[in-house]
């Protein structure tokens, strides 16, 4: 088991990228993996769970070449896969085996999907309900239908699903496996989640229509292959985000970042915390990406609930921790579906925050933590969470005496490189930051 021993951090400056963004990883090599042609893809994130859809196509029937770590030539067959030689291991992602259920569902063999521990507690009925409503047999043998997963694909059936969850995973799996049914699939969900795969479907000229919170696709529609870059993923810049804007004299540039409207709920928040944040869009194809600033300073407990939590759903472990270096109370609320994550994060908070001697309240669907007081040095572990690793990771930099983080092997499933950019960062000090023109404050 490996760990992390983290110490008190210096003012950070510096200019940085981030790894490209996994949710877009994924569906990038799935749909380049449908299409009719062959399709580059740039800035491709090298982590374990978008190899494990890169190798779950690649079983599926697809030629892929990979010249470099974050470059893949992608050989499309036109939405024709075929029959694995054996199961499919998704690893630890539950992106991987939600969307391409949606894809073998309309695929006319059986597959079985299976998961490491931490996916085989995770819940499929949410891609099963509505896959079987399509026509196709979906079989969960975990208990309470988690993982493993078996699916006997067939012809589909379109269907107008409204989603009981705002969860991109649903929403996509749906998507994806009404590209293959006779006629018009239509997704509402409950509140807006990521919409990376109404974005790619947009750029494989395979639109959907969007009208509020409901997304159509046409059925019997072959994605046309087209070369596709992966912005930086802003979920992993999250993590240094916070790291700047809670210290007083940091002052951080990240570039070539993904600013997708349903990704910068965490830039969003950490304004309303007092931080101030200047970013700017510089580039939209397919995806937009761009340029964020962000100088640190005393922060200030926030609110956040109800329709923004989509938005930051996996920034909440940072951002509890930035709750915690706040002054105030910082209240999260309606986040049920934390507990339903890589781990429980709402108790894997909890329990870390109260080891650093922070005072946490853990509700049924959120955490209210009183923040302000310093953090003390722990032995911390990760629950073989990855977003629990790197949050309490940069807790460790605020801390008196050190901290310790155990069982960090999981953080490749993410952001591969994290530690050493941690190291990077607290030695190389003092860099000069480049201006960039015109780059906008973010208002609240
Ligand atoms: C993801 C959607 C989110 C997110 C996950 C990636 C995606 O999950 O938490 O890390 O790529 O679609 P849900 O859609 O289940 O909320």
């Amino acid at each position: 088991m490996e760990s992390w021993k983290i110490e008190q951090g210096p003012v950070l400056r510096a200019e940085i990228t981030v790894p490209g963004d996994k949710s877009i990883s994924h569906r990038a090599v799935i749909l380049a993996g449908l299409s009719n042609g062959t399709c580059k893809i740039t800035g491709f994130l090298p982590s374990e769970d978008c190899l494990s859809t890169m190798q779950a196509m690649c079983a599926l029937g697809v030629e892929i070449e990979r010249p470099a770590p974050t470059t893949l030539i992608v050989h499309g067959r036109s939405r024709q896969l075929t029959a694995p030689a054996g199961d499919i291991d998704c690893g630890n992602s539950g992106t991987t085996m939600r969307l391409l259920s949606g894809v073998l569902a309309a695929q006319p063999f059986r597959t079985r999907l299976v998961g490491d521990a931490s996916l085989s507690r995770r819940p499929m009925k949410r891609v099963i309900d509505p896959l079987t409503q399509m026509g196709a047999s979906l079989q969960a043998e975990g208990p309470k239908n988690a993982p493993p997963l078996v699916i006997q694909g067939g012809t589909l059936s379109p269907l107008h699903y409204h989603s009981p969850v705002a969860s991109a995973q649903v929403k996509s799996a749906v998507l994806l496996a009404g590209l293959f049914t006779h006629g018009r699939t239509s997704v509402t969900e409950p509140s807006q989640s990521r919409n990376h795969t109404e974005r790619m479907l947009e750029w494989f000229l395979v639109g959907p229509h969007i009208d509020g919170l409901t997304v159509s696709v046409a059925g019997e529609k072959t994605p046309e292959s087209r070369d596709f870059h992966v912005p930086g993923d802003i979920s992993s810049a999250a993590f240094w985000l916070v790291a700047a804007a809670a210290q007083p004299g940091s002052h951080l540039l990240v570039t070539d970042v993904g600013l997708n409207e349903t990704r910068t709920g965490v830039l969003a928040v950490l304004v309303r915390m007092g931080a101030h944040v200047r970013e700017i869009i510089e580039v939209e194809e397919g995806e937009p990406w761009g340029a964020v600033e962000i100088q640190g300073g005393k922060l200030k407990g926030t609110v956040i609930r109800g329709k923004e939590i989509p938005n930051v759903i996996d920034e909440l472990p940072i951002l509890a921790v930035a709750g915690a270096l706040a002054h105030g109370t910082t209240v999260i609320a309606d986040a049920a579906e934390l507990r339903v994550k890589e781990t429980d994060r709402l108790a894997a908070i909890a329990t870390n925050l109260r080891a650093m001697g922070v005072n946490v309240t853990e509700t049924e669907d959120g955490l209210e933590i009183f923040g302000g007081t310093p953090l003390k040095g722990a032995r911390l572990s990760s629950f073989g969470d990855h977003r629990i690793a790197m949050a309490f990771a940069i807790a460790g930099l605020f801390t008196e005496g050190e901290t310790i983080i155990d069982d960090v092997e999981c953080v490749a499933t993410s952001y591969p490189g994290f530690y050493e950019t941690l190291q990077r960062l607290v030695t190389e000090r003092n860099q000069e930051i480049p201006v960039v023109a015109s780059l906008p404050s973010r208002e609240n």
